[in-house]
């Protein structure tokens, strides 16, 4: 052994390795997904994410409040409708669930966080898909299109300063751009979910939102075999005027976090989802996996692979940790 070549001497004591540590998970980094549920007066619990629920809008505003008091960076809101039609057209409601709980977060917060809203079909619609549906049961690209101009207007008139698009159609982001823009909404940014995989990943929140779907999207959501399409996704986005670009699932996809993190001059955001969030809980209630150490070497690995920003269900609790740090 050459004698010099001694890493460990980095690693010695705890100021040592907080001296010397490249990656950094700090509150502000971290965006809390929520959903609130049409008609509910109580919080319901969801079975397969355990200490997440369906907030009442009451309860939601709580919660939110929380999180911000906690340091996380943004919250993204999800509703869950009592009634879903063909067309979605709950989620174009301005007295629509995800519209009103969106009107009072905003009152709530104003700008004391980010305000993010989920800009997709799926939670409205009765056959659970992201889009409308052509003559053959398929998902028709561009009349979606035209559902999607009209739910961005609707989010932005009721208070959300970011839209996230997660339907995966083809130029979703460019027209929801013009829509904006043509309102006056210029200041409205836009999460593109732009490398959104066709994941197993998901299947805790589909119970989240009680989907109604019974296929799949893997018509429209990417293939998991695919890195090279992904950056082309991210590149077309960031010509329709995308704020942000997004991966997602984050864990099984740290990979495409990096590639795209080495093209785009936006920062690049990556969602830890349902599925990577219930493995943890349910190992760590087992006693299988230190659930602390686990979530917080999840979002460090993210981060270290080239996220700016992290959705995460852990959001409120990890704030908390990582303030004491
Ligand atoms: C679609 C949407 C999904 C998620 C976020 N937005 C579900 C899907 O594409 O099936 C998944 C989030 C998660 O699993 O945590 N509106």
């Amino acid at each position: 052994m050459f004698p010099s070549h001694r890493p460990r001497r980095l690693r010695r004591t705890p100021a040592l390795r907080r001296l010397v540590a490249e990656t950094e998970v700090r509150p502000r980094q971290l965006v809390l997904p929520m959903f609130v549920k049409e008609g509910a007066t109580e919080p319901v619990p969801i079975a397969s994410m355990p200490g997440v629920v369906q907030h009442t809008r009451d309860t939601l505003r709580k919660a939110a409040v929380e999180a911000v008091q906690a340091g996380v960076g943004g919250i993204m809101l999800f509703g869950v409708p009592l009634k879903r039609d063909a067309t979605g057209s709950g989620g174009i409601d301005p007295e629509g669930v995800l519209n009103l709980a969106l009107r009072d977060l905003r009152a709530e917060l104003g700008d004391d966080t980010v305000l993010m809203s989920d800009l997709c079909l799926d939670e409205f619609t009765d056959h659970g898909h992201c889009g409308v549906l052509d003559g053959n049961g398929g998902v028709d690209n561009d009349a979606t299109l035209a559902v999607y101009a009209d739910m961005a207007l609707a989010q932005a008139d009721a208070g959300a300063q970011y839209l996230g698009p997660s339907g995966m159609m083809d130029g979703q982001v460019g027209v929801i751009r013009e829509a904006l823009d043509a309102a006056g909404h210029i200041d409205t940014g836009i999460l593109a979910y732009s490398a959104k995989f066709a994941s197993a990943f998901f299947g805790p929140f589909r119970e989240a939102v009680e989907s109604q779907l019974t296929g799949d999207r893997m018509s429209y959501q990417q293939d998991p075999a695919n890195v090279r399409e992904a950056l082309r996704e991210v590149s077309l986005d960031l010509t329709e005027g995308a704020d942000l670009v997004m991966v997602k699932p984050a864990l099984a996809y740290l990979d495409v976090i990096r590639a795209v993190r080495e093209v785009a001059d936006v920062p690049v955001a990556a969602y830890q989802v349902s599925g990577e969030y219930a493995m943890v809980e349910a190992a760590a209630a087992n006693g299988w996996l230190d659930r602390r150490r686990t979530v917080l070497e999840t979002l460090t690995s993210i981060r270290r692979a080239g996220a700016d920003v992290i959705l995460t269900y852990w959001a409120t609790e990890a704030a908390g940790w990582l303030r004491e740090s």
